[in-house]
C-alpha cells in the first residue's frame, strides 16, 4: 500500500511563486509516489470576512492553478473542502481535546488576529484544528507544507498522538515536509517578511497569474542588499532569496547560477530573473485558462466521491471509540 499525502491551500487572494516553490511544485513531484490527497480549503478561508461571490469563483480559479501546476487529476484526488461535511464534524471532535493554551500559542494566530483577542474571530483561533482535521481524516503520512505551516502540523501531530492514547490507535501521526530549498519565499520588498497572498503591497509578491510586464517590473523593483555580487548569502537575505527564485525556476544549481552571474551586477541578473520567471509563468498560465468550468466541476466531483469514502470510514471509527452513537 501507498503511503498517503494531503495538503492544501486557501481560495484566497492570488497565489504568488511562494505557493507555488514552497507548496504545489512538491505536490506535484510527490503525487506519484504517494496516494494522494489535495483539498481546496474554503472553510479556512472564511477565518476572514469574504465576499460570496468572490469565494465562489477564487474556489474554482484554484482548481485551475492546481492543475496548471501539473497535478493530474487521474493520479491525485483533488476535492473542495466543503463537500465533505466530515472536516467540519472532526473539527469539533479534535477542539475538545485542544487546549486554549496550544492554540494561544499559534504565530499565525497572534499575527492575523493582530494580538487581539477581544475582537479576533473564534474561527482564527480553532483554524488549526480544522487543518488538523484536514489531516487526520486521510491517515495521512506526509504534509507537504511551506514553513509558515510548521507550527499547525505539529498540532495535528500532538492531536492525533493524544486521541490515539485516550481512545486507542486511530490516526496516523502525520510528519510534515518541508523543502530545505523554497519552504520561506520572502517578499520582494520586505525580505524580513515571508511573500504573502495578504500583503498589503502587491509589490512584495509575483502571483502566478501576472502578466510578463507586471513580473517584469515587480523583479526590477524588488530591493536588494547592499553589495553588488550575486551571491548566496543569509547576510543578505534579499539577493539570495531571488537567487533561490532564480535556482528552483531554471534549475540551476545555487553554484552555477553564482558562477553565470559573477561579474555582473544587479540589473543584468534581474533582467534575467524576469526573464526566467516569464518563461516559466506562460505555459503556466496558457494551462491555467485552458479549462472550462464544466471541466473543473466534474474533477472536483469525483475527487470528493473518493474523498468522502476515506473520510466517513475515519469518523466512524472515532465515533465508535468515543461510545458516540445515535438512533440511526
Ligand atoms: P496557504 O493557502 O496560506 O498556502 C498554501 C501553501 O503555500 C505555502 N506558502 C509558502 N511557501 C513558501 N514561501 C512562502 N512565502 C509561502 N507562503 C505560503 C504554505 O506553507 C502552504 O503550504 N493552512 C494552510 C492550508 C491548509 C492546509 C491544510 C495545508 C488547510 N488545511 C492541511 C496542509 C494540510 C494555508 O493557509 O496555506
Amino acid at each position: 500500500m501507498k503511503k498517503r499525502i494531503f495538503s492544501g491551500a486557501q481560495p484566497t487572494g492570488q497565489l504568488h511563486l511562494g505557493n507555488y516553490l514552497g507548496a504545489l511544485k512538491n505536490w506535484v513531484a510527490l503525487q506519484n509516489e504517494y496516494e494522494s490527497f489535495f483539498c481546496i480549503v474554503n472553510l479556512h478561508a472564511i477565518t476572514l470576512p469574504q465576499d460570496p461571490q468572490v469565494l465562489r469563483q477564487k474556489t474554482l480559479d484554484l482548481a485551475r492553478i492546481y492543475l496548471a501546476a501539473g497535478l493530474d487529476p487521474e493520479v491525485s484526488t483533488i476535492f473542495i473542502q466543503s463537500d465533505i461535511a466530515e472536516h467540519a464534524e472532526l473539527t469539533w471532535v479534535l477542539s475538545c481535546s485542544s487546549r486554549m493554551g496550544e492554540l494561544e500559542r499559534m504565530t499565525q494566530f497572534k499575527d492575523k488576529g493582530k494580538g487581539n483577542s477581544e475582537r479576533a474571530g473564534v474561527g482564527l483561533f480553532t483554524y488549526p484544528v480544522l487543518m488538523a482535521a484536514d489531516i487526520l481524516l486521510y491517515q495521512t503520512h506526509l504534509v507537504p507544507v511551506g514553513k509558515d505551516q510548521k507550527q499547525h502540523l505539529e498540532l495535528a501531530r500532538d492531536l492525533a498522538e493524544r486521541f490515539n492514547r485516550d481512545f486507542g490507535r486511530t490516526f496516523v501521526v502525520p510528519d510534515p515536509f518541508i523543502p530545505p530549498v523554497g519552504a520561506n519565499i520572502l517578499s520582494l520588498q520586505e525580505p524580513a517578511k515571508k511573500m504573502s497572498k495578504s500583503d498589503e503591497n502587491p509589490n512584495g509578491a509575483i502571483f502566478l497569474l501576472d502578466d510578463p510586464d507586471t513580473i517584469t517590473k515587480k523583479i526590477k523593483r524588488a530591493v536588494t542588499d547592499s553589495g553588488t555580487t550575486v551571491e548566496y548569502d543569509e547576510a543578505r537575505p534579499a539577493i539570495s532569496n531571488l537567487l533561490t527564485i532564480y535556482h528552483l525556476m531554471t534549475g540551476r544549481t545555487i553554484e552555477e547560477s553564482q558562477a553565470h552571474f559573477e561579474g555582473r551586477g544587479y540589473g543584468h541578473f534581474k533582467a534575467e530573473l524576469a526573464e526566467a520567471v516569464v518563461e516559466f509563468l506562460k505555459p503556466f498560465q496558457e494551462k491555467a485558462q485552458s479549462y472550462t468550468d464544466d471541466e473543473l466541476n466534474r474533477i472536483l466531483k469525483a475527487g470528493a466521491e473518493k474523498a468522502r469514502v476515506i473520510a466517513r470510514e475515519t469518523l466512524r471509527d472515532v465515533y465508535a471509540k468515543m461510545g458516540i452513537v445515535g438512533a440511526v
